[in-house]
């Protein structure tokens, strides 16, 4: 049993885990964050994806006992108090979702790219997606719901530049 530090979804977190926990059980059944999935619980479906440090992570393959003093981000925290973040309100607007199961990681992957690559194509957004796992949208609603997410992030940083709308 060890004794975590680390920020969870902006607050600070302290959490006693056994040496052999991963990420995801830490945030689920310590921190009571239930967004993140347990699927395969073997690093093929995506449905755990979390955010440590802003990048994304299969959290079922991260020890628990490497996020000691990081930044984790769930599907809790990706919405802020202005409301959903703009990735959660596309896939929300477009449909993107059925059983809702690979949602959490999805959102979380996607927010990533969206982040680091707005100008992503069809493609890209499909390689970036490529380990999350849905099996039931047929992924066309969700691809749109990222590519109008790019667009308004695009346009979202060319009205902080000052530039047209
Ligand atoms: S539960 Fe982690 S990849 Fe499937
Ligand atoms: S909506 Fe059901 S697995 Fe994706």
């Amino acid at each position: 049993m060890r004794i975590l530090h680390f920020q969870l979804n902006g607050d600070d977190a302290e959490v006693a885990a056994p040496d052999h926990w991963t990420l995801l059980e830490v945030v689920r059944y310590r921190a009571g964050l239930t967004g993140s999935k347990q699927g395969c619980d073997k690093g093929d479906c995506g449905a755990c994806t979390v955010h440590v440090d802003g990048r994304s992570v299969l959290s079922c393959l991260t020890l628990a006992a490497d996020i000691d003093g990081r930044q984790v981000t769930t599907i809790e925290g990706l919405s802020n108090v202005d409301g959903l973040d703009v990735v959660q309100d596309c896939f929300d607007g477009a449909g993107a979702l059925q059983c809702g199961f690979c949602q959490p990681g999805m959102m979380m992957a996607a927010r990533q790219l969206v982040t680091e690559n707005p100008e992503a194509t069809r493609e890209e957004i499909k390689e970036a997606l490529a380990s999350n796992l849905c099996r039931c949208t047929g992924y066309t609603k969700i691809y749109q719901a990222v590519e109008e997410a790019c667009r308004r992030q695009r346009q979202c940083t060319t009205e902080r530049a000052g530039g047209a709308p």
